[in-house]
C-alpha cells in the first residue's frame, strides 16, 4: 500500500516497536540486567532488522485482525531465545558479525554424513575429528537426527520433535557437546531445518488428529476432494512410485491432509501466523544448540496457491526472509543454506544475504555429470557462463553427490540454444547413468519413475556412477584408472570453481553402491538408499595397506581439499568461464588477492589439445606453475591434456 508516494510501513514499524519493546523490557528486566551490555547489542540488531521483519510479517499476516498480537508473540520469543543463548555462542555472534564473510574463505571445506551410518552414535562422532582434520574439513552437516517415526521416516526428514534427538543416536546434550568440540576445532555444525512439514507423529499432528481446531490449523486438511482436486491439477508428484497425488486420507480425522512428500509428512500451513511463530521458536532453539548453518529443507514447497504448482511462491521467499531477520537478531552467527532443487531461475532467487546466504548448486552438479557422460562441455560452459554469479555476500555449496537423487535440472532453452533437444537429452542421461545405454560404465538406479510423464531421476554413489564399481568387478586396472580419473576430475572442479565444496561421506574413499536396501522393507521402495551406505572405512595408517583403492581416493581427496586452502585465488567470488575452442575442454579463471588461476579440464575419454591461441594470452611469460602437479609448464605450443586430466595454472 502506498499513500501518496509515502511508504507508511517504516513509520508503522517504528511505532509498533516503540509500543512493544518497553513493555517487554520491563517484563524481562531482572533477566536483562546481568547482560546489559549484550542486551544493548541485541537491541541494535533489533532496530537494524525490525523494519524489514515488520514488513515481511505484515505481508504474510498483516490482514489478520490480531496482527499486533502476532508481532508481540514473535518479539517475545525472540527475546526469550536470545536470553537463553549460551555465552560462548553470543561471543561467536560477535566474531561472525565482525567477519561476515567467514564462509567465503577458500579454507572452507564440508562433509555431510548420517550419524548412524558413520559412527553409530553422536557421542562417538568426536573420535572421528582426527579423520575430519586430515581431510581439512571445516563444515560438518549431520543428516536429520531428530525423533521420527520408527518405520519409514524418509531418512529422518519426517520430524516428530525438533527438540529431541532420536534416542538411538544420542541426546540433545550430546549434540551440544559435539557442537562445542567441533567449534573449538574450527568445524561448523550444520543441521537441517525440516520446516515444510512435520511427521504425522509430531505433537501438533497428534493434536490435530484428535480434532483440536487450533492444531488442525497447523496443517492443510479438507473434508472432501473438492479443493484437493482443484489444487492437484497443477501439482507434480515428488515420489510417484510410492503414491499418486499430494493428499492423504486420514481415517482418524476423516479428512484429506496435504502431504507433498510421503503420506506421513504433513505440510505445515504458513498462512497461519501461529505456525510461523511455533517454527521460529524451533529454529531459534536449534540455533542455541550451536548450529552455525541451518539447511532449509524443501524451501520451494513452503507456500500454496490455488491455480499454481505451489512451488516457489513469492510468500515462500517472504517467509524465509522473515526467518532470516529473526536469526540476524537473535543468533547472528547462524547462516541459512537453501535446498531448492528446482529450475535454475528459481534456485537463484533463494540466494540473497537477506534470505539464504548459501545454496546447493544443483545445476553445476547435474551438468558435471552431463558433461562426463557426453564428453562434451558445451552445456556446462554455456550455463556456467550465464548462471554462476550470485549476489555479493552469498556462496554456492558445490556437491557431486548427496543423499538424494540426481535430477537433470538444466534449462531447456539453454540446451536448445546449443542444439540439444532437452527431452531426449534427459532420456539419454537417465539411460546412461542407469547403465542401460550401450557402453555405459555407470551403475545408477532409477529413482521414482513417473509412469505418466516418463520422468525419472538417478540414484547411486559417486564412484558407481563414474564407473568404479564396474571396473572393480571386471578387475581391470585400465578401467579402474579411468574411473579414478573421472572422479578426481569432478572433485577438482568442485573445489576450485568458487563456493564451498561439500563432500558426501564415503566418496573420499571411493564408496560404491550398497544393495542391501533391497532386502529392507522400510527402504526397498526408495532407491536413494543405494548410496546411503552403512559400509565404513577408516583411514588408519597403522593397519591399512596404503596401496588400496580407498587410500588412493583418500589421498587424492585430502590433497585437493588441502591444496584449495593454500590458494587465495580460490576465495569465493569471481569465476569467469574461459573459451577453449575445444568442446571437450572446460576452463575458467579464478582471481582473488593478487592471485590468478586458470583451471583447464578435459572431459574427454581421449587426450585433448588446448590450442596456443586460447592459452598463450593468459601466460605472458610463456610458462606457468601448475598447482596440481607442482611443475612448471610451457604453453607456447598450447597444452596437451590427457583424458580426464586438469591443470591449475597460476597466470
Ligand atoms: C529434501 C530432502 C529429501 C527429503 C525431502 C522431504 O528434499 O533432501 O531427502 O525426501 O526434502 O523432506
Ligand atoms: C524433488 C524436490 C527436492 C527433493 C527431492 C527428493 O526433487 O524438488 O526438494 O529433495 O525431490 O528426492
Amino acid at each position: 500500500m502506498n499513500h501518496g508516494g509515502h511508504d507508511w510501513k517504516p513509520e508503522q514499524a517504528r511505532k509498533s516497536l516503540k509500543r512493544l519493546l518497553p513493555e517487554l523490557e520491563a517484563e524481562f528486566s531482572t533477566r536483562l540486567e546481568p547482560v546489559a551490555f549484550d542486551w544493548h547489542r541485541f537491541k541494535n540488531r533489533l532496530h537494524r532488522e525490525w523494519e524489514r521483519l515488520f514488513s515481511y510479517l505484515h505481508e504474510l499476516y498483516g490482514w489478520q485482525y490480531d496482527f499486533h498480537y502476532t508481532l508481540e508473540r514473535i518479539l517475545r520469543s525472540l527475546i526469550e531465545s536470545w536470553l537463553e543463548r549460551p555465552e560462548d555462542l553470543r561471543r561467536l555472534d560477535e566474531r561472525r558479525e565482525a567477519e561476515p564473510e567467514w564462509f567465503q574463505s577458500q579454507e572452507m571445506v564440508g562433509i555431510v554424513l548420517y550419524v548412524d551410518l558413520f559412527s553409530d552414535q553422536l557421542a562417538k562422532l568426536k573420535d572421528n575429528i582426527p579423520y575430519f582434520k586430515k581431510l581439512g574439513l571445516t563444515y560438518l552437516h549431520l543428516m536429520p537426527l531428530f525423533v521420527s517415526p520408527h518405520g519409514e521416516n524418509d531418512g529422518g526428514y519426517a520430524v516428530s520433535d525438533y527438540r529431541s534427538i532420536n534416542p538411538d543416536l544420542g541426546t540433545m546434550q550430546e549434540l551440544e557437546e559435539v557442537a562445542a568440540v567441533l567449534r573449538d576445532e574450527g568445524i561448523s555444525l550444520v543441521l537441517d531445518f525440516v520446516f515444510n512439514h512435520t511427521s504425522d507423529e509430531h505433537q501438533w499432528a497428534l493434536r490435530a488428529k484428535s480434532g483440536d481446531p487450533d492444531y488442525m490449523g497447523f496443517y492443510f486438511t479438507f473434508p472432501d476432494r473438492e479443493l484437493p482436486d482443484q489444487f492437484q491439477r497443477y501439482l507434480r508428484d515428488i515420489f510417484p512410485e510410492v503414491r499418486a497425488g499430494s493428499f492423504t486420507w486420514n481415517e482418524q480425522l476423516q479428512r484429506w491432509v496435504w502431504t507433498t512428500f510421503n503420506s506421513y509428512q504433513w505440510d505445515l500451513n504458513y498462512a497461519n501466523a501461529e505456525v510461523f511463530r511455533a517454527m521460529a521458536e524451533e529454529m531459534l532453539f536449534l540455533a542455541n544448540r550451536g548450529v552455525e548453518v541451518l539447511r532449509l529443507d524443501a524451501v520451494a514447497f513452503l507456500w500454496k496457491r490455488l491455480g499454481t504448482d505451489c512451488e516457489n511462491q513469492p510468500e515462500a521467499h517472504t517467509t524465509i526472509r522473515a526467518f532470516n531477520a529473526l536469526a540476524r537478531i537473535a543468533a547472528p552467527a547462524m547462516l541459512f543454506k537453501s535446498e531448492a532443487i528446482v529450475h535454475p531461475n528459481e534456485v537463484i532467487r533463494y540466494v540473497h544475504p537477506d534470505e539464504c546466504q548459501l545454496s546447493y548448486n544443483p545445476l553445476l552438479m547435474s551438468l558435471l555429470w552431463e558433461a562426463l557422460a557426453t564428453q562434451d562441455v558445451r552445456l556446462l560452459d554455456h550455463s556456467m557462463r550465464t548462471r554462476y554469479r550470485l549476489a555479493a555476500g552469498c556462496a554456492w555449496v558445490n556437491y557431486l553427490r548427496c543423499h538424494d537423487d540426481i535430477g537433470w535440472t538444466f534449462d531447456d532453452d539453454d540446451a536448445r540454444s546449443i542444439g540439444i533437444d532437452p527431452a531426449s537429452h534427459r532420456r539419454f542421461l537417465n539411460q546412461f547413468y542407469t547403465g542401460e545405454f550401450p557402453g555405459s560404465y555407470a551403475r545408477g538406479k532409477k529413482f521414482q519413475e513417473n509412469a505418466l510423464t516418463g520422468d525419472v531421476r538417478v540414484s547411486g554413489t559417486l564412484s558407481s556412477l563414474a564407473g568404479l564399481e564396474e571396473a572393480l568387478e571386471r578387475d581391470d586396472s585400465e578401467l579402474i584408472e579411468r574411473a579414478v580419473r573421472r572422479i578426481t576430475l569432478l572433485m577438482g572442479i568442485q573445489v576450485s570453481i568458487g563456493g564451498l565444496p561439500l563432500l558426501y561421506a564415503g566418496d573420499e574413499y571411493g564408496m560404491i553402491n550398497d544393495y542391501t536396501y533391497l532386502h529392507d522393507p522400510r527402504k526397498v521402495n526408495d532407491s536413494r538408499w543405494v548410496h546411503r551406505c552403512r559400509k565404513r572405512w577408516e583411514a588408519k595408517e597403522d593397519l591399512a595397506d596404503l596401496d588400496t583403492i580407498e587410500w588412493r581416493f583418500f589421498r587424492e581427496t585430502a590433497k585437493l581439499f588441502n591444496l584449495r586452502k593454500q590458494l587465495p585465488a580460490l576465495y569465493n567470488g569471481g569465476m569467469e568461464v574461459v573459451e577453449t575452442g575445444n568442446p571437450h575442454l572446460f576452463a575458467f579463471l579464478r582471481a582473488h588477492a593478487e592471485q590468478r588461476l586458470l583451471v583447464v579440464t578435459n572431459f574427454s575419454e581421449t587426450d585433448q589439445q588446448l590450442h596456443p591461441r586460447f592459452v598463450v594470452p593468459w601466460v605472458p611469460g610463456g610458462e606457468a606453475l601448475d598447482h596440481l602437479t607442482g611443475t612448471r609448464i610451457t604453453v607456447a605450443d598450447g597444452l596437451m591434456l590427457e583424458h580426464h586430466r586438469a591443470v591449475w595454472l597460476e597466470v
